[in-house]
């Protein structure tokens, strides 16, 4: 499996939002440049217990969390016995969600990361037709079905970004970003994740990789043909969460991130809202949560204007 990442607070923020604008959006196309796996066996890792062990101990404490679609899912993969508990990935989210009736695409450059997502359709009775894998460049994929698709059909996609680096340019000179920026302005219900791991970053590597440094090279990608659409912030949101001791945690104990956020894109205020309720749901269960060497796990959540 390609994606070594799992279950820990990163896909935490990012599967639980997810899941619920799954729901209330009811996309018919979902759209994935970076896939994954369907789903990953759920072992124990520290850095898991701080993300999904976590969750699955304490989402009953909040409202938002203990109602939530992801809840539901997570717990029930994850109460499998004789070690076949399973952390769901994205394209298991999606199709447990919506079921058959929906079109899924999804990319990923590992192909046997691809062959779970089949296998999972089937079990989950999706027929085959309605689920289309390509091992490939996923921003170039997704590219080329935006240049053909309709632009009255563009609400009913969703399309989630999920790469390892949004920074990254393909073999086109394109990135996560600049694909994201294009979906949302063609009018597609975009998502994209992105990690950091300082507030600001002390010198100028490890700026590029802090939240200061995230938001200018996304401020940067996002405006850059203001002139043509001048309403493009109107129509993102981002909730960020992150360590409130970040900068001290920086370089000793990295549960995977440190921070990151979910930046959305054409989304009805009805899934903002919930989206914002399950972040502040996220807050309330890691407020006494502790680190390996005892360090606060709390986190803190913030709503970004780009
Ligand atoms: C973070 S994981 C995806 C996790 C998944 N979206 C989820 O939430 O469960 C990133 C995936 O991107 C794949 N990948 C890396 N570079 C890629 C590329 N250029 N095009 C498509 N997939 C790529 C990796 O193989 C890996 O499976």
């Amino acid at each position: 499996m390609a994606n070594q990442h799992f279950a820990t607070i990163g896909d935490i923020w990012k599967h639980l939002p997810l899941a619920e604008i799954l729901t209330i959006e009811r996309p018919s196309k979902v759209w994935e440049s970076h896939a994954g796996s369907a789903q990953y066996p759920l072992t124990y890792s520290w850095k898991r217990e701080y993300g999904a062990y976590h969750f699955l101990k304490h989402a009953q404490e909040s409202l938002p969390l203990a109602q939530s679609q992801y809840n539901a899912i997570l717990q029930h993969l994850a109460s499998t016995k004789d070690n076949k508990a399973l952390f769901p990935g994205s394209p298991r989210l999606a199709m447990s969600l919506l079921g058959d009736r929906m079109q899924y695409l999804y990319c990923d450059l590992d192909w046997e990361s691809l062959e779970t997502i089949k296998v999972c359709a089937r079990e989950l009775g999706v027929a085959s037709e309605h689920v289309e894998t390509v091992c490939a460049e996923g921003i170039a994929v997704l590219y080329e079905r935006l240049l053909i698709l309709d632009v009255n059909n563009a609400l009913s996609v969703l399309a989630l970004l999920d790469p390892f680096d949004p920074f990254k340019h393909n073999e086109h000179g394109y990135n996560s970003i600049d694909l994201f920026r294009d979906l949302t302005a063609r009018g597609v219900k975009a998502a994209l994740w992105y990690g950091f791991d300082s507030l600001t970053g002390n010198e100028s590597e490890t700026h590029s990789t802090s939240r200061a440094g995230r938001h200018e090279q996304l401020r940067r990608v996002l405006h850059i043909q203001e002139e043509d659409d001048p309403t493009l912030s109107n129509k993102l949101w981002c909730g960020e969460i992150f360590l409130k001791e970040i900068e001290r945690l920086q370089f000793r104990v990295n549960p995977s991130v440190l921070g990151c956020g979910f930046l959305c894109a054409n989304l009805s205020s009805e899934s903002v809202r919930a989206c914002e309720l399950l972040a502040m749901g996220l807050v309330e269960i890691y407020q006494n949560s502790r680190l390996p060497g005892g360090s606060s796990g709390t986190l803190r959540f913030e709503t970004v204007q780009f």
